[in-house]
């Protein structure tokens, strides 16, 4: 029966198939169930800066209202300034005690003391790795992509050089060129990139004329984009490279294995599935192994990757050309009415 161990920045997965970040990981029951439905690893949600922010500000609150004793107090607690979110970081511990198979902790910070601070934090809980999450949506235009990219490669080189645990990156797909900045990040010592991130995007309500934030999970096809720099990345990089966005089936995984993935992070799908359907997943890339006598996914990792492909057109602009010229195609799909 074929094999589906695979590596993600060094720690040894039973197959490919991660649970992505989310809020699932509050409930402990989700996380065991996500376990024993084969699960290979998962990523436990984002502490967030302001998350730690809000903590350590509602902390020196309380601790004003202690004015009268505050030398006493700064003797209790005299790292104050470095009061954070201790309700997580139990809760990140208890699931690493409870589970069996790998977790992975993910920082969201903005300043650089934050990041290397809580990075340290979250390594100590005992986690076998670290993603650190760069989810930025520039909202000026006065920090342009050089700036930006510095901060982010200055971040992960100072966390890397903080923690002894794995270091992945979770990045969005929107650089000028995402391969440029992830053999950037793969210079400066990340063990693996996460292919891509997904902003939630605001909408506008027009009864109301305010803005909404729909709580919208992926869609189908919603991979594309991923694929294509998993495809042309491949081997270019020593990071593992981990496919994330719109994966929701097991012949989603397996596109993102043939491109050149060494594992993938679904999300939506198990919200919409239950975390159960990971049993399905498994076994459904299990048997497409042994219908096509593929012993393990090295037997078929980055078959259709830029670099092994002898017909390098699909990744070229070319195909963006042809695409045009028979745009008639479409017609046949949705004829004019
Ligand atoms: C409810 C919810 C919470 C999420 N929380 C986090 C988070 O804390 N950190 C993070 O890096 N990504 C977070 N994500 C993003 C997912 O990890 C994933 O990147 C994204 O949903 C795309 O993958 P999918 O198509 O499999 O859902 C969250 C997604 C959802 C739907």
């Amino acid at each position: 029966m074929a094999e589906l161990s695979t590596t993600y920045m060094g720690i040894k997965l039973k197959n490919p198939i991660i649970l992505g970040a989310s809020n699932m990981v509050s409930d402990i029951n989700q996380l065991k169930k996500a376990e024993q439905a084969g699960v290979a690893a998962i990523v436990y949600k984002s502490l967030f800066e302001e998350q730690i922010q809000l903590e350590s500000l509602q902390f020196e609150e309380e601790l004003h209202e202690y004015d009268f004793r505050s030398a006493e107090m700064e003797k209790i607690f005299p790292e104050i300034e470095h009061a954070g979110p201790k309700e997580h970081l139990l809760a990140l511990k208890n699931a690493k005690n409870e589970l069996t198979i790998p977790v992975i902790a993910s920082l969201n910070a903005i300043y650089s003391p934050t990041w290397v601070e809580y990075a340290k934090m979250l390594a100590e809980t005992g986690v076998d790795g670290l993603e650190l999450n760069f989810y930025r949506v520039p909202i000026s235009a006065d920090a342009d992509a050089k700036m930006i990219e510095e901060h982010q490669i200055k971040v992960l080189k100072e966390v890397k050089a903080a923690v002894k645990i794995p270091v992945s990156v979770k990045i969005s797909s929107f650089y000028t060129n995402p391969l440029a900045f992830i053999s950037k990040l793969n210079q400066a010592g990340a063990d693996g990139v996460i292919l891509f991130n997904r902003f939630f995007q605001p909408d506008i309500n027009i009864d109301s004329e305010e803005f909404d934030f729909p709580w919208d999970l992926t869609r189908k096809g919603d991979y594309q984009v991923t694929l294509r720099y998993v495809g042309l990345i491949y081997n270019k990089i020593k990071a593992s490279v981990i496919a994330n966005r719109g994966i929701k089936t097991s012949a989603d995984a397996i596109k993102m294995i043939l491109a050149g993935a060494n594992a993938v992070q679904m999300v939506s799908a198990f919200y919409e599935n239950g975390v159960s359907y990971a049993s399905t997943v498994i076994d459904e890339m299990q048997k497409w192994m042994d219908k096509k006598n593929y012993n393990s996914l090295d037997d078929f990792r980055g078959k259709l990757s830029k670099e092994k492909l002898n017909d390098e057109f699909v990744y070229k602009r070319a195909q963006y050309i042809d695409i045009l010229k028979n745009s008639d195609q479409i017609l046949k799909k949705y004829p004019l009415r």
